[in-house]
């Protein structure tokens, strides 16, 4: 099957999130599953300055208020098409937001441009290569199904949600700059609570829709997950699976982690935690030494850690946090650094600290109150580093909590805890810290999580099978 996933990120070239992360790892795993995938990404400098091989494939004199070249090409292994249209693209900054942490006002017109062009290579295909199917992926790819039908039909399409909390809303006053028709301005088109979103239009407009775990499949059509959605998500329940996220087993390989002082099993971690613990400046004890990658967002619950720090210190834990984003939770975790010195925080996003990080942890911490996959904890459990984590989306289906009966039969592989509090998050400290005590049974948590398939192989092959029934017969 030939398909065309368009994505507003793709690692290694631009990321902010785990969206940048899948984006990147599909085309290799569905490669496997004899699935040609191109990426079509906007021309963010970083892509135009990584593209090579490049030809044109089209042009246009006027894309959403500028000229617009369609190249193909490839990057760090990738077969892209991208959009170098510099009045949308060609700016520094984050692919959403200005350096001074704004987002940029013209994003519904910048994604709206991503969409489009999207529909329009389904329809007319990249230099005779033509695609069978259109993935996209969030609201930045939400209205290729409107744009489709606007222009007269083609490909099947697919929408995956990453994450429900963002639904690329706009006021109705813009209609006629993303180029929509008006006549889908209704509840069954693109209006949403009497504005427009992209979301909802992908979401209503989609031939399917997939989301990157089981149990956020489920979340997603309850008021508490759906954000709003949740009614339309019913509405399309009949086309929702939940396919869970892989990681990149290359990238992250604690065997042949360039970034680490790689190791085969668990006594390799001591000397990978001795040196985070030198680096972050944190002094020995016996206790876990836990961690945490993140975005500081009220989605990831990093408040909870800090109300429940105490339950971790007291039993001679510490705590090493790498993250950015809210001001206020950066203010904090800094704060609670600053107080004590079984606490170190980096702020700021660096690629080679998560890999030390996730190398030289014990366990690693993520509290979400909501998390449609999550990849660090998968990270954790390859690198043996027990995951902590709330009982929700991916984590509940990407963790096996250590109870009794889980632990007897072999099975068990980190924490989990429920409610979203932080008395329950406390609860999950403490008995954290009871089994890293008990040194044979924390051996067998460990080893466990490294064995735990966390790669592509069967979400791969569900790709495979949802596109190869969405394209027969076109
Ligand atoms: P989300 O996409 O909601 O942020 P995921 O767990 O799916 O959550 O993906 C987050 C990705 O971003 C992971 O690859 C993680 O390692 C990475 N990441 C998050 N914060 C940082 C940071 N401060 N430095 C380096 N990598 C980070
Ligand atoms: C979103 C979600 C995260 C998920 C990622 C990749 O950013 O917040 O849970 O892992 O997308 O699908």
């Amino acid at each position: 099957t030939r398909v065309l996933s368009i994505a507003s990120e793709c690692a290694p070239l631009v990321k902010t999130g785990g969206l940048a992360d899948v984006a990147g790892a599909l085309p290799a795993a569905l490669g496997a599953q004899g699935v040609q995938m191109r990426t079509l990404l906007p021309g963010y400098p970083a892509v135009m300055d990584a593209l090579h091989d490049r030809a044109e494939v089209a042009h246009f004199h006027d894309l959403f208020g500028g000229q617009a070249w369609i190249l193909s090409g490839r990057a760090a292994g990738l077969d892209l098409v991208v959009i170098d249209a510099p009045h949308l693209y060609a700016r520094a900054g984050s692919p959403y937001m200005a350096p001074d942490g704004r987002d940029w006002p013209d994003n519904p017109e910048r994604f709206a441009a991503l969409s489009w062009i999207g529909a329009h290579l389904g329809i007319h295909g990249v230099a005779g290569w033509h695609p069978q199917v259109l993935h996209g992926h969030d609201w930045q790819a939400g209205f290729v199904p409107q744009y489709l039908r606007q222009m007269g039909g083609g490909p099947a399409t697919v929408l995956t949600i990453h994450n429900i909390a963002f639904t690329g809303s706009t006021d109705p006053g813009r209609v006629q700059s993303l180029r929509l028709d008006p006549w889908h301005f209704h509840p069954e088109g693109y209006e949403f609570y009497g504005g427009i979103s992209a979301l909802k239009s992908g979401l209503m407009g989609a031939d399917a829709l997939t989301t990157v775990s089981p149990t956020y499949a489920a979340e997603l059509m309850t008021p508490e997950y759906g954000m709003g959605l949740d009614g339309v998500i019913r509405h399309r329940r009949e086309a929702l699976t939940g396919i869970l996220n892989g990681i990149d087993a290359d990238a992250w390989d604690p065997g042949a982690d360039p970034a680490i002082r790689p190791y085969r099993d668990q006594e390799g971690k001591g000397a990978n935690k001795a040196a985070l613990r030198a680096e972050m400046g944190l002094p020995d004890t016996d206790g876990p030494l836990c961690v945490i990658v993140s975005r500081m967002s009220h989605q990831k619950g990093l408040d909870l850690v800090l109300e429940a720090l105490l339950a971790l210190l007291d039993h001679g834990g510490q705590l090493a946090v790498l993250g950015s984003g809210d001001p206020g939770l950066e203010q904090a975790f800094r704060q609670a650094a600053d107080q004590n010195p079984h606490v170190a925080v980096r702020i700021g996003y660096d690629e080679g600290l998560s890999h030390r990080m996730i190398a030289g942890g014990d366990a690693i911490l993520v509290p979400s109150r909501f998390e449609p996959c999550g990849l660090t904890q998968m990270y954790g459990l390859r690198y043996g580093t027990v995951p902590v984590v709330a009982l929700t989306g991916g984590l509940a289906d990407t963790v096996i909590n250590a109870s009794p009966a889980a632990l007897a039969r072999g099975a068990a592989t980190g924490v989990q805890f429920s409610p979203v509090t932080a008395e329950a998050l406390r609860g999950a400290l403490t008995r954290l810290c009871q089994l890293y005590r008990d040194g044979d049974t924390w051996s067998r948590l460990v080893a466990n999580g490294m064995s735990h398939p966390v790669g592509w192989d069967q979400s791969a092959r569900a790709y495979a099978a949802l596109y190869a029934r969405l394209s027969t017969g076109r």
